[in-house]
């Protein structure tokens, strides 16, 4: 397999983050863990539990609108089969977000009755949102927090800049999200994240992020290819550069003496995936279904 340069975060920028969260991570009861739902587990940083420790998470895929449902509805129950909490969101339009604090509820049900037990059953849930840049964190904020976000308070105990905004059914959410750094020592871990649009591609292979997502959409949604007047049996055997060549010739996209322009092609299809125009496909299957 051909190397993506990794583009890892400088060590700098992942010490202040890891700082920032473990500083935060006293006031919350709970943490939302955003990740991206055509690529549930690259868009996660494997970090994240050591980080946490004994704190209670639920996982949010959002932009389910985004990824194929039949997909997330695996990935739901493999999240659950590995005992994390999860729901499938779109932040966007707040489908989904209405399963969002019972199933919070249900995480701290323990802590709850202990609440409960010591007569602070009005204490408030507090939690905090984390998630890798571009995953919808502030979408997801604003969204629950909606006109409230403007009554933002400090509270005692509270240093001066942890802001918090009641999201209703007494919980509050911290008003700042902890940005997780993506991490891929595995090249195809940072391709995912690259064509999905979470990571900057200028440093990466445009011609192969193409490839991998062709190649994706042959063996799992062959039938996709129509965008691009293809059928199954005309893209079967190909080498991933020669279907990438042959999206190209269809589109036209040639240059002179008739060969085609692989990279217009690359970034069509690049476009047309990250603009959802390419239909809702997900990006990786639950570990056990991979292939
Ligand atoms: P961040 O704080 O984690 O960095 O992410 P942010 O909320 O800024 O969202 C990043 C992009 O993802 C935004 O698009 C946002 O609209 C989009 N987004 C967030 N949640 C969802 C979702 O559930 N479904 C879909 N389809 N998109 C979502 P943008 O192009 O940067 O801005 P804009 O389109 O909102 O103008």
């Amino acid at each position: 397999m051909e190397q993506v340069p990794s583009i890892q975060w400088f060590p700098g920028h992942m010490a202040k983050t890891r700082r920032l969260m473990k500083s935060n991570l006293p006031y919350v009861d709970i943490v939302v863990e955003l990740r991206d739902a055509k690529i549930p587990l690259s868009s996660g940083n494997p970090e994240l539990p050591s980080l946490i420790g004994s704190k209670k998470r639920v996982v949010l895929l959002n932009k389910c609108d985004t990824a194929d449902p039949e997909m997330t509805a695996r990935w739901l129950q493999w999240f659950q089969k590995q005992g994390i909490a999860a729901l499938a969101v779109d932040s966007k339009t707040g489908k989904g977000l209405s399963g969002f604090l019972p199933l919070v509820r249900e995480e701290l049900s323990e802590l709850l009755a202990r609440w409960a037990e010591k007569g602070a059953s009005g204490r408030p849930i507090r939690m905090m949102v984390v998630g890798i840049p571009n995953v919808g964190k502030s979408s997801f904020i604003n969204r629950m927090a909606g006109s409230r976000r403007a009554k933002v308070e400090d509270r005692p105990g509270v240093t001066r800049d942890k802001q918090w905004v009641s999201v209703g059914g007494g919980v509050e959410l911290l008003d700042m999200p902890g940005v997780l750094w993506p991490k891929f020592d595995d090249p195809a871990v940072g391709e995912r994240l690259a064509v999905t649009g979470a990571v900057k591609d200028q440093v990466l292979d445009i011609e192969l992020l193409a490839m991998r997502l062709l190649s994706w959409l042959r063996e799992r949604y062959p039938e996709l290819l129509s965008r691009y007047k293809l059928t199954p049996e005309d893209v079967q055997g190909l080498e991933p550069y020669e279907l990438l060549e042959l999206v190209g010739r269809k589109r036209g996209m040639l240059i002179s003496g008739g060969e085609v322009n692989t990279e217009r092609a690359a970034v069509t299809v690049l476009d047309e995936y990250r603009g959802g125009k390419l239909g809702r496909l997900t990006l990786e299957a639950p570990p056990e279904e991979t292939v």
